[in-house]
């Protein structure tokens, strides 16, 4: 079985020059390796329950990214569900590259979920400890395990037990300002055997409003000896130095700031890890990207929920390069698969932001 910590080795360049707090201009080069997995770069694509799906993990990690996690799966209802050869597929777990998230509160569904997974080719398994919805914790799964440290880490125990491929955390700063136990789930997370923490900088009572804090993940950087991710408002290769310099985290991961930008992962990468900087597409090149997510989107959801689906990713598009309004709307209503990749070209070519 996987121990743990243990198995992790950090590496960093070949000057070997850390993430110092404070230090934000002395980023070099870092990969983190999991047991036989690389993450390289340490810049992680966030779980984002309906948008980090299949088609758009791939489109992110076409430009370059460390790694990406599946949007949540519950346990319970996905061992009793037992999926097919088709929809395990188009989970995509044994993707390369990618960690599969799993939520529930009882030790034997989350156990037999991680192992179920890790027999159909998941590399790496991720807990969430971190989702504030309502009908997450009121079922005492996500955020709310953050009031009950002993259950949490029962549970985080069962599923490290369950499965030789490494197990990582995510979770918020505590419950609220009163309650702010990250280091002390940290702790007992990898003396449970968790290979690696990702922090979101909020509190599951603020859910996403004011600012992240990033120098709260400190804390819990200096709590552990496991690789700790910093996450929440990384938006910019600014926004991502300014983290790690607050934090002293070793990673990063981006949600929303990939949002209609599967790009910005990659300009992350080049901009603090030394990685090639990603070729970001414009004008036509750009409208063939959109086009290709939209056309994925339709095959891996079939055309009916699949053009509902990919309505807020092509939101997101237009609102990048300032679609007119008249036309965003005329794309945003239009049913037909067919009309909506023909006015993509013109949606996404004839945005004020690029013709400025
Ligand atoms: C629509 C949406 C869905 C989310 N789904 C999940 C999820 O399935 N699992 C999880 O751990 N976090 C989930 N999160 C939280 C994100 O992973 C992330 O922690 C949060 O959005 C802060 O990061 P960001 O500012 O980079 O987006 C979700 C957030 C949003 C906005």
């Amino acid at each position: 079985m996987f121990q743990g910590g243990s198995e992790w080795s950090f590496s960093c360049g070949s000057l070997g020059i850390g993430l110092a707090r404070g230090n934000c201009t002395r980023i070099n080069q870092l990969s983190l390796q999991v047991a036989h997995i690389t993450l390289d770069p340490p810049v992680f694509l966030a779980p984002l329950a309906g948008i980090t799906d299949l088609p758009f993990r791939n489109l992110v990690q076409s430009f370059g990214a460390g790694l990406v996690v599946s949007e949540m799966v519950a346990s319970q209802e996905m061992v009793q569900a037992k999926p097919g050869v088709r929809e395990r597929a188009e989970l995509g777990v044994d993707a390369r590259g990618t960690s599969v998230q799993i939520a529930g509160r009882e030790a034997v569904w989350m156990a037999r979920a991680a192992r179920m997974l890790e027999d159909n080719g998941a590399q790496l398994i991720d807990i969430n400890m971190g989702c504030p919805a309502k009908k997450v914790t009121n079922g005492y799964s996500g955020s709310a395990l953050m009031r009950d440290l002993d259950h949490a880490v029962t549970l985080i125990a069962a599923v490290v037990e369950a499965v030789d491929v490494p197990v990582t955390l995510k979770t918020r700063l505590g419950w609220d300002d009163d309650c702010l136990n990250a280091s002390e789930l940290a702790r007992r997370a990898e003396a449970a055997g968790v290979s690696m923490l990702t922090i979101h900088g909020r509190t599951r009572c603020q859910f996403y409003k004011g600012q992240a804090d990033w120098s709260a993940i400190a804390a819990v950087k200096d709590a552990v000896d496991i690789p700790v991710i910093a996450n929440g408002d990384i938006t910019s290769p600014k926004a991502a130095r300014a983290a790690l310099a607050a934090s002293g985290a070793d990673g990063v991961m981006v949600g929303r700031g990939a949002q209609g930008r599967p790009w910005i992962l990659a300009q992350i990468a080049a901009s603090l890890f030394g990685k090639p900087a990603p070729d970001v597409p414009q004008g036509a090149q750009l409208a063939d990207m959109v086009r290709g997510h939209y056309e994925a989107m339709l095959e891996f959801y079939g055309p009916k929920l699949g053009g509902r689906v990919a309505r807020k990713h092509l939101g997101w598009y237009m609102d990048e390069v300032g679609t007119p309004s008249a036309l965003r709307r005329e794309v945003l209503t239009q049913s037909d698969t067919k009309r909506v990749s023909l006015l993509l070209e013109q949606a996404i070519t004839c945005g004020e932001r690029q013709a400025a």
